[in-house]
């Protein structure tokens, strides 16, 4: 019997816009079957179009699954944090906040997050960066998206001008946030011999051909030509531009949910606003990008 009998009917597949300049949910696909090449278009499309795109309602995929559903948006890459990977899958990487560090600490991983797009300190980021819920807290704990697309083009236009052709020198984690730092991470930083890698700040998305704010707030030791502190004060005033409440959507994740993000015209930021007693799981994918333009 041919796969062609499970395929499912791209027409039974709803793609729903949350809001004008951020957003859709698609209803109607269950993605442990499989995906013909219409609706792998239409959810990579509506992915671009919409920055961030919330698959529902596959809380029963297993691993194998989810990396194949995660494949349909292109080839995965590995996380550049190794210490919590699924077993067997090692381009599925776990977030959680029971994680513990390796001095036996809990790792906290969302308690300092800032706005960022996802591995600038490499040369190629990733393209889109997906979330697979897995355990969810009874609130909160939500993963903001902003699009910076959007913001770009509204910023007034000597701003605008002012920061065409900036440059960001990008580091696992920036000078100003040692003192926070998670401390495994501060080690592979201080033992690090590798040179900051060089992104521009304002990104042309190399499908739509339109721009954006790019850039990681942790990991941005420097724009050319500032300091580390004039650096982040800098950043944060475009956050600040960036997530405004139009441009923004908060996702409070259901169990089963996939969201995909265009890592290439946004910045997201994990919530820490619930109750830690309850567990948060998300696995993480990363599809591979190309070198900023
Ligand atoms: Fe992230």
């Amino acid at each position: 019997m041919s796969a062609q009998v499970h395929q499912v009917p791209a027409q039974s597949m709803k793609i729903t816009k949350v809001k004008e300049q951020i957003g859709a949910i698609v209803t109607g696909i269950d993605l442990a079957q499989p995906v013909d090449t219409e609706t792998k278009k239409r959810l990579y499309d509506a992915a671009v179009e919409n920055v961030v795109l919330v698959i529902r309602g596959q809380a029963h995929l297993t691993p194998a699954q989810l990396q194949a559903a995660g494949e349909l948006f292109g080839e995965l890459m590995e996380d550049q944090n190794r210490l919590y990977l699924v077993d067997d899958y090692p381009l599925i990487s776990v977030l959680d906040n029971f994680h513990k560090d390796s001095n036996g600490q809990p790792a906290k991983p969302g308690k300092n997050a800032t706005w960022h797009t996802d591995h600038t300190n490499q040369e190629l980021p990733p393209k889109f960066t997906m979330l697979y819920a897995v355990a969810v807290p009874d609130k909160g704990g939500a993963t903001s998206v902003c699009n910076s697309r959007a913001a770009y083009e509204a910023l007034p236009s000597e701003l605008r001008q002012r920061i065409t052709g900036m440059q960001t020198e990008n580091t696992l984690i920036s000078s100003t946030r040692f003192h926070i730092a998670n401390p495994d991470i501060l080690k592979a930083q201080l033992e690090s011999k590798k040179p900051p890698t060089v992104h521009p700040l304002v990104r042309t998305h190399p499908e739509t051909g339109t721009k954006a704010l790019w850039f990681h707030k942790s990991k941005t030791e420097k724009v050319t030509g500032m300091t580390p502190e004039e650096t982040q004060d800098f950043l944060q005033d475009l956050a600040d531009r960036i997530t405004q409440p139009q441009f923004c959507y908060a996702h409070e994740y259901q169990k089963g949910d996939l969201l995909i993000i265009d890592d290439r015209a946004s910045l997201h930021k994990a919530g820490h606003d619930f109750d830690h007693s309850q567990q948060r799981r998300l696995y993480r994918m990363l599809v591979r990008g190309d070198r900023p333009k």
